[in-house]
């Protein structure tokens, strides 16, 4: 008789922890950054199972199979399985109805959003095969995990075939109110996609709240807003705000790694100020760069002992460099960052020092050694981990934190001094206050902050979602039972 396997996780993204290369010796995982890789992948090293994702390249053909290969390569935990996308699939999924239209609609960006009914059946048929290279690795008793904007639909789709698979799904944007929402078309399918699921988590219970609304008002769903409980189609799906954490540990092991900290010093020899301030972001236009520039300019029109003394260090990570709004702000910024160097640089001063590159782990950490203040400063953002991540690696507690209001984290940092990065003159005049905060005053405030980072960390986060999936299907045994 065949032995019965045990239950898995099927982790469902647009982007994986890899990204796929061709070489010579074939194809290559190349490991891709960002927070969700940080947050999901050690639980899925952890418990084994199947990471589907798209390999961020081209697929070959129309129908080429997806590659499938054990990772990580050095220490195989888990199977990659790539979906591919072709390059018209690329250019309307993701491209276009992901970050053309939900992604500045879901940022609150409505003038740059642009709604295509191609794109539109695109994104479609494109959740339909993440759906089914899910379907066809999932077996009885196994959980499927689904992530993002860019899959919205995968949920219902997966309902649909297999009804009584068990399904997470985690929106890791701001969620939209519905008066927004409802200027999108297709704004009932995406919803109905997401009710597929059996859980369904969120940054922050505003987000929930919205989303709550959002099925009530465009579905006409029953909702128990006491309980965050939608019923819909003989079925309970729970909302809950779980925001995510970072590998405190982690990030702290780094920071007292020495090769980490001469690095750390020497950066700041290599900027050669008093005060050093840091930026690190995709160069997205809901990163509030241009913003920042505009009040560290407006900073050394106003307080001119900063000049020579203050720089600001802005690293901008290349992203969705296909996408128009990318190209134009990259632009706006390179024009503004030249702008503010020509008017402020003296000798070997520069005001301004601009990286358009990403940091590996290491050199990030080093960056936020170095840094006596962070910038965190978006128009719109669902939480924000890169706020989290300076605050847990300030191992003397050092250190200031200026976060947005509009950051997702603004909720949980108490202890960072937040701006509202719409008003210039403001945000220049808090510049200027946490460039001259005292070390006592820096303390405290760091100490409270790492308290929050250190004990909402990402196992915490990964708990509160176990935990929220335990009690479903407690419930569901109860409804079964009765
Ligand atoms: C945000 C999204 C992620 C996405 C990441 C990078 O954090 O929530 O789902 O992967 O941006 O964007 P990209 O388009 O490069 O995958």
């Amino acid at each position: 008789m065949a032995k019965k396997q045990a239950p898995k996780i099927i982790m469902v993204s647009n982007r994986g922890a890899y990204n796929l290369q061709a070489t010579d010796s074939g194809i290559q995982p190349v490991p891709a950054i960002s927070g969700l890789v940080s947050a999901v992948e050690p639980f899925l090293k952890e418990k084994g199972g199947v990471w589907v994702a798209w390999g961020g390249r081209e697929a070959p053909q129309e129908n080429s199979p997806g590659v499938r290969l054990p990772v990580p390569q050095e220490d195989p935990a888990y199977t990659f399985l790539e979906v591919p996308l072709t390059a018209g699939e690329i250019k309307l999924y993701y491209q276009g109805f992901t970050n053309g239209a939900l992604w500045p609609l879901c940022h609150y960006f409505l003038e740059k959003c642009r709604y295509n009914s191609q794109e539109w059946s695109t994104y479609v048929r494109v959740n339909a095969k993440f759906a089914e290279a899910a379907l066809m690795e999932a077996r009885e008793g196994d959980t499927v995990w689904v992530n993002d904007y860019h899959l919205a639909l995968v949920p219902a789709q997966i309902r649909h075939r297999k009804p009584q698979l068990k399904q997470f799904f985690f929106w890791h944007i701001p969620f939209p109110h519905h008066d927004l929402l409802a200027t999108l078309p297709w704004a009932p399918q995406i919803l109905r996609g997401l009710l597929g699921t059996d859980v369904v988590g969120f940054h922050l219970q505003s987000y929930v709240d919205n989303f709550l609304n959002a099925v009530a008002t465009l579905l006409g769903a029953r909702v128990d807003f006491e309980h965050n409980v939608v019923y819909w189609q003989q079925r309970r799906i729970h909302a809950g705000a779980w925001p995510m954490g970072v590998d405190y540990q982690a990030f702290q092991r780094q920071a007292l790694n020495p090769e980490t900290r001469a690095r750390a010093e020497t950066l700041r020899c290599q900027f050669g100020v008093e005060h050093l301030a840091l930026s690190v972001e995709r160069l997205d236009y809901t990163k509030g760069i241009l913003e920042r520039l505009l009040a560290w300019e407006r900073l050394l029109e106003e307080v001119p002992e900063w000049r020579g003394r203050a720089a600001l260090v802005q690293i901008a990570v290349p992203s969705r460099t296909a996408v128009p709004a990318y190209r134009r702000l990259k632009e706006e910024v390179e024009a503004a960052v030249g702008r503010i160097n020509g008017r402020f640089s003296e000798g070997s001063y520069r005001p301004v020092h601009y990286f358009w590159r990403g940091l590996p782990r290491q050199e990030l950490v080093a960056y936020y050694l170095a840094a006596d203040i962070m910038l965190v400063t978006p128009l719109r953002d669902g939480l924000n981990l890169v706020a989290k991540e300076y605050v847990a690696s300030r191992r003397d507690s050092s250190g200031v934190l200026v976060l947005s209001r509009f950051a997702g984290a603004a909720q949980e940092l108490k202890g960072a001094v937040l701006v509202n990065p719409y008003d210039i003159d403001g945000m220049a005049m808090i510049l200027n206050t946490a460039l001259n905060m005292g070390r006592a005053e820096q303390e405290k405030r760091m100490r409270l902050l790492q308290e929050k980072v250190r004990r909402h960390d990402i196992r915490w986060w990964l708990t509160c979602f176990h935990q929220a999936m335990i009690a479903r299907e407690e419930e569901t045994a109860d409804v079964s039972g009765s």
